[in-house]
């Protein structure tokens, strides 16, 4: 069989003019000849970066990458590309996931490499990342940046995210002083890494790891444990090998690999963001994945006990014995779908060995029985709106009551302290402009703070909706994602206060209680909010992004272009 020439060959191969300029000034960084012999370069494609906090330890990995890589006999090249530290960012990192594809992708194609590992862990930087690859579909495997240590406080485990509007909470309603709140902060965050919960950064490590995208056990190994190290190491020998074998992200995101993705969510717990973030990669490789088919998870056990959903916490699941537990555990009703190892994803599962059944439970003993995310839809979300139920009350989630509408986030942060806020605990709290064009960038504030009056009284929770996401951290009858959103003129931006909203999650339904010949009259008077940015990215954003239901992914970047590059610029 003869093989495929080496795409970097067309950089480094050449003996004429252009060859001399490629390799002569990469040779200023002292690599020498044998470097340009025709082995497979490997871009390390890293999203480290001081403002992303949680990627802050990609710096060490990417070593271990370029150990393994030389081992194998190729030649390791690291690059940075955009970063989205989602904690630093305004006025939300989820704006900037499709300019990091963007940078992902064209810095892949531009340079000379053959294969890719993508260094990323905060939670856009991982969409972002594999986005772009897969629309070049060069050979890529994934390291993570692995969750921070357990956090510490007052003799207690206290999670990212998840204590943080707990302890909000409790400011709010006097049951925990300023003091506490502020020294909570710092046992909280006790390494490098991703939060240490089961939020939108580890969701999706897990289901990279479901899908086959990285060597398994990388979604739960803690960022400074040196096995992640080993496993970094490990991952830049198997690119190499990747490479020859010509294993594509197209040969691995299959609809059976987002199948398996939508299982493993389910049964981790995962993060409603995972819906946007599976929709926009699925478009990239021109697999027809839809909402409906998120209802494969629903009937899914939760097996993983770790916030928000349960108590533990990432470093706790990765003693458990982590991802390869829980795929073992889905057993047959995972798809049969090809990994970056070659074969099939079972065999991931292959030893995977349980060390404490309360972290991660036996299918037959979970700890809910149906963890899946509910779709919704009906006249409120015409394309579909979600709800995690095991986040949820129970009883909240067949519901109808009157609204109460903030049409702004400003609208919600002057007015939800209010005393005489005219709301009860069975209030639905509505809120608009929070959607993908309407923020823009569709930010998580879906979990909007329950009115300080009602926390007083030991109200925890409401049903809330919006055309907003959620933080992977947080908890509540939270339903988001509405689509269309207000801004795009979906029947959110109609609702007005007073009037009567039901959800059913048995049903899947949301509905607006009010007439049609009312709503008509009401769109005739609507206007959507004039543009806050008339240049540059946000501009090009609000112009192009689809909504939720599309994965909020810009409309001209669904779909790859696979085409080799030809010109030279000298
Ligand atoms: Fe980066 Fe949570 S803020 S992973």
């Amino acid at each position: 069989m003869t093989k495929k020439p080496r795409r970097s060959q067309a950089w480094y191969g050449k003996s004429d003019k252009d060859g001399f300029i490629h390799r002569s000034w990469m040779k200023n960084q002292g690599f020498p000849d044998h470097a340009f012999d025709g082995r497979p370069v490997i871009g390390i494609c890293n999203t480290w970066s001081e403002l992303t906090p949680c990627n802050s330890g990609l710096r060490e990995l990417a070593e271990g990458v370029k150990r393994g890589v030389w081992e194998a006999g190729g030649f390791p090249v690291e690059f940075p590309v955009m970063s989205l530290g989602e904690t630093q960012m305004k006025p939300t990192a989820m704006l900037f996931r499709n300019l990091l594809a963007m940078d992902v992708e064209e810095s892949i194609r531009a340079y000379g490499i053959d294969g890719v590992v993508l260094l990323g862990g905060c939670d856009k930087t991982t969409p972002g990342q594999l986005m772009g690859a897969a629309s070049v579909d060069l050979p890529s495997i994934v390291v993570s940046s692995g969750p921070m240590l357990n956090g510490k406080w007052q003799g207690s485990d206290i999670g990212s995210g998840t204590d943080v509007w707990k302890f909000s909470e409790a400011v709010r309603a006097g049951d925990m002083t300023l003091r506490d709140f502020m020294a909570a902060e710092s046992g909280m965050s006790r390494s490098k890494g991703v939060c240490m919960t089961m939020g939108t950064a580890s969701t999706m490590a897990s289901i990279v790891e479901a899908m086959g995208l990285c060597l398994p056990t990388n979604a739960a190994l803690p960022a400074v444990d040196a096995r992640r190290m080993a496993l970094a190491h490990l991952t830049g020998k198997r690119i190499v090998e990747m490479v020859d074998e010509d294993l594509k992200p197209s040969d691995i995101l299959t609809r059976a690999a987002f199948e398996n993705a939508i299982l493993a969510n389910a049964a981790v717990g995962g993060s409603t963001n995972a819906v946007v973030h599976l929709l926009a990669l699925a478009g990239r490789v021109g697999v027809d994945l839809t909402l409906k088919d998120f209802e494969i998870g629903g009937d899914i056990p939760l097996l993983v006990n770790c916030m928000p959903s349960g108590r533990y916490l990432m470093e706790d699941f990765c003693y458990a014995g982590g991802m390869p537990v829980v795929l073992k555990e889905l057993g047959d009703l995972l798809r049969s779908s090809r990994t970056v190892l070659g074969g099939d994803i079972a065999a991931y599962a292959d030893g995977a060995e349980c060390w404490n059944r309360d972290v991660i439970r036996p299918f037959g003993d979970p700890l809910k029985p149906a963890a899946g995310l509910r779709v919704l839809r009906g006249n409120l979300a015409p394309d579909g709106a979600i709800v995690k139920p095991s986040a949820a009350t129970e009883a909240l989630l067949e519901h109808e009551a009157e609204a109460y509408v903030f049409e702004s986030i400003e609208d919600l942060k002057a007015n939800i302290d209010r005393d005489d806020l005219p709301v009860t605990p069975d209030t639905i709290l509505v809120l608009k402009g929070c959607g993908p064009k309407g923020y823009p960038g569709m930010p998580e504030v879906g979990n909007m703070p329950i009115p300080a009056r009602l926390v007083k009284q030991g109200v925890r929770d409401m049903v809330r909706v919006s055309d907003a996401r959620m933080s992977g951290t947080a908890y509540g009858t939270v339903i988001l994602h509405v689509a269309p959103e207000a801004n795009a003129g979906g029947p959110l931006a109609l609702v007005q206060t007073g009037d009567r909203i039901r959800i059913s999650a048995k049903t899947g339904t949301l509905d607006l209680l009010v007439s049609d010949e009312e709503l008509a009259t009401r769109r005739a008077a609507w206007a959507p909010d004039p543009p806050r940015y008339d240049r540059g990215y946000a501009r090009l954003y609000v112009d192009t992004v689809l909504q939720a239901d599309r994965g909020a992914d810009l409309d001209f970047l669904v779909g790859k272009d696979t085409r080799p590059v030809t010109r030279e610029s000298h």
